[in-house]
């Protein structure tokens, strides 16, 4: 049974964040001034299990969902993320399951997340300056880690990759261009991602914000783009592709051209509850009706009374006044 919202937007995806701890501390999404020593995450008995995620994700896809992205915090310090994996894989009707990952991790477990069944991944990687990177990331790795950490997904058969990459102004706009040429001809597809006012805790402002068109003129200037047709309607990304046929980038432009219209993306957080809204102040609360012995009919009543009230479309709606409204932490929703 199909359903949709509000606005007609049917539900197709589903992003499942398995913790909100991270070993990266970005400057954008988790400040060390808030996420320090003392930062309280969530306790291991309230994470959804395993078999409770693989049993919401079953339900879902009855109710649509074809695209399932396992996201976090950083999803592979959970502890053998590939027992989901295959336990999502064996759900007929996923179509595409992939993962966001900082790449830190990636060597060591890329082999054993192919061979449970992830298709691909996307890893974020904001510049190749290693000072800028280091100290985007706060933690200390280096951009070498995370180049290392590609291959690996490469050689495991991880494929299509994608590189995210946030531009922040005055911190990595000058490398845009070089992770650009990096990536051209080797197939890997960069996205560059307007520095977005989630969660409260990143210091947004407007003016931070280099714009996806600014992007694409500071990369045509070296190499010609050209505008490329979407993969699929909704599509977050706006693709771009190099005259000379060396591949495409894209631009994700939450801010400046926002793409609430097509959105069928639902979330779920560590701790089952249901997001509507990447800028969702609250969720709802599925992990008490897991946990109260409800019927598989009952959960996915629930979740499609969800999808059916809702009415989201904040990037469409945002102005400098709603940036300080409380939203969710994106380490804690995912991206
Ligand atoms: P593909 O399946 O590879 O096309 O993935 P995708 O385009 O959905 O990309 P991905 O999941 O990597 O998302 C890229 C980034 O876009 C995220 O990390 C977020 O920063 C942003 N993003 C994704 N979904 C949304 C959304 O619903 N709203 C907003 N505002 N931003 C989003
Ligand atoms: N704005 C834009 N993108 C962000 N991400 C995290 N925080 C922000 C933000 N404030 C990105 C990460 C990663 C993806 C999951 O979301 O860098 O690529
Ligand atoms: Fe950085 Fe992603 Fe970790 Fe946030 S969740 S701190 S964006 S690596
Ligand atoms: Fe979807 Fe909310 Fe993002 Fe709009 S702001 S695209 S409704 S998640």
């Amino acid at each position: 049974m199909a359903v949709t919202d509000r606005f007609d937007r049917p539900l197709r995806d589903l992003r499942i964040s398995v913790t909100d701890r991270c070993n990266f501390r970005c400057v954008y999404c988790m400040p060390r001034e808030v996420f320090g020593p003392d930062y309280q995450f969530l306790e291991r008995d309230e994470l959804l299990t395993y078999e409770e995620i693989t049993r919401v994700t079953r339900i879902l896809v009855g109710l649509g969902v074809e695209k399932v992205r396992i996201t976090g915090g950083e999803p592979l310090v959970r502890r053998d993320l590939d027992r989901l994996i295959a336990a999502i894989r064996a759900i007929p009707g996923v179509r595409d399951l992939t993962l966001t990952t900082n790449g830190s991790l990636l060597r060591a477990q890329a082999k054993r997340l192919a061979a449970a069944g992830l298709q691909r991944v996307t890893v974020s990687l904001d510049s190749l300056d290693d000072a800028v990177f280091r100290a985007m990331n706060d933690a200390g790795v280096g951009v070498a880690t995370v180049l290392d950490g590609i291959a690996a997904a490469r050689e495991a058969g991880l494929w299509p990759i994608k590189v995210n990459a946030v531009v922040k102004r005055g911190v990595n706009d000058h490398t845009v261009v070089d992770l650009a040429r990096y990536f051209r001809g080797t197939g890997i597809i960069v996205r560059f991602i307007e520095f977005m006012d989630v969660g409260t805790t990143n210091g947004w402002r407007l003016d931070h914000v280099v714009t996806g068109r600014e992007i694409v003129e500071m990369i045509s200037r070296e190499f010609p783009l050209e505008p490329a047709e979407a993969n699929y309607r909704g599509e977050v990304a706006q693709r771009w592709r190099y005259v000379d046929g060396a591949g495409e980038i894209g631009v994700i432009t939450s801010i400046s051209q926002p793409f609430c219209g097509d959105c069928t993306r639902l979330r779920l957080s560590p701790e089952g509850q249901l997001y509507t809204c990447l800028f969702g102040a609250k969720g709802h609360d599925l992990r008490g009706l897991l946990r109260s012995g409800a019927s598989d009919a009952e959960v996915e009543a629930f979740v499609a009374s969800t999808w059916r009230g809702r009415s989201d479309r904040y990037s469409e709606e945002r102005t400098e006044a709603t940036a300080g409204l409380p939203k969710v932490e994106m380490s804690h929703i995912g991206g």
